[in-house]
């Protein structure tokens, strides 16, 4: 059973307490390779097309709890093997579930979504192929959004009888409009990277086999910056899309009193004044 504890566990991330991040655990369904402090981690059914089963939602939720506790990654980039980024939830599952087991598994979904989101770590979808239902969700909760040209995207679930369940009645509005949203989610209809790219789906474009290219080259730009300043830009955005303006700032304000706390500040502002590069050490 799903509850809001699984959900702080996933992104309190202050030490890994249980043996379900120790690094030596293998995936069944994802592949997790680190290099220069960026994760690339790639969701390995392709011939399911990556499709988001209650076991890929469960690994991908323990990479994320094995992610932030490790401090050789500084960023993570999610991507698909195959032609498909995700293909959506898995149908045949979807098929048997009870209304107790469909809410449970929705819980599920959103709650490790969330973690993402809320990763203090960037996060940044690097969409191959197909990002339908679960797989838009799951792009949609990732700090930035790079597609490939071959990329579609589609909340198709009411061509299914169902409504999307992992938030993307919640984000799909929030990043490109109601308006917009509720032509995707009515219509059922896929698009290409283009017109994701038009309404806000997704910040950039790039071809096929520059994908990953392009995605390390923005997780580089990323990891140049102070750690404890990227989470907290994480944390404000999040937080503040949320709330109101005004509550919004004050948050805002407080972050910046407390990064006024860090070794890390004093040397950005101080390198900024003697000419030289910054050396962030996340403290
Ligand atoms: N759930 C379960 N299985 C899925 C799936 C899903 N969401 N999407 C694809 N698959 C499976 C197919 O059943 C097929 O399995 P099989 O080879 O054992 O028969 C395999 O993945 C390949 O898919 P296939 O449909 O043969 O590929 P295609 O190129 O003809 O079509 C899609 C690709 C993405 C257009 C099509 O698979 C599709 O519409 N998938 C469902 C998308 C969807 O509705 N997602 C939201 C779910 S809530």
């Amino acid at each position: 059973m799903l509850t809001s504890e699984t959900y702080a566990d996933a992104v309190t991330f202050t030490g890994c307490t249980s043996d379900l991040c120790s690094p030596d655990m293998a995936y069944d369904t994802l592949i997790l390779d680190v290099e220069d402090r960026i994760a690339v981690l790639s969701i390995n059914r392709p011939d399911k097309l990556n499709v988001l089963n209650d076991a890929t939602v469960a690994e991908l939720r323990r990479a994320l709890i094995e992610i932030q506790s490790r401090d050789d990654i500084g960023g993570v980039i999610v991507t698909g093997k195959g032609r498909a980024f995700v293909a959506g939830g898995d149908i045949a599952e979807f098929a048997t579930q009870t209304a107790i087991e469909a809410k449970r598994r929705a819980l599920a979904g959103q709650s490790f979504l969330t973690a993402f989101e809320r990763s203090p770590k960037p996060i940044i979808a690097a969409v191959n192929g197909f990002a339908l239902g679960g797989g838009c969700e799951l792009a949609m909760a990732c700090h930035v959004r790079i597609a490939s040209d071959a990329a579609k995207f589609g909340q198709p679930e009411v061509k299914l009888g169902i409504i999307p369940g992992y938030g993307g009645s919640q984000r799909l509005p929030r990043l490109v409009g109601r308006g917009r949203a509720l032509q995707l989610l009515l219509t059922g209809e896929m698009i290409d990277a283009q017109e994701a790219l038009r309404i806000g789906l997704v910040n950039k474009v790039v071809p096929a086999g520059e994908l990953l290219d392009a995605a390390r080259t923005m997780m580089k730009q990323m990891l140049a910056n102070a750690p404890f300043a990227l989470a907290l830009c994480i944390e404000a955005v999040n937080h503040g899309m949320d709330t109101s303006m005004e509550q919004g700032s004050q948050l805002e304000a407080n972050h910046f009193g407390l990064i006024a706390a860090t070794e890390d500040m004093r040397e950005g502002l101080k390198a900024f004044l003697e000419k030289r590069p910054a050396q962030f050490k996340g403290r």
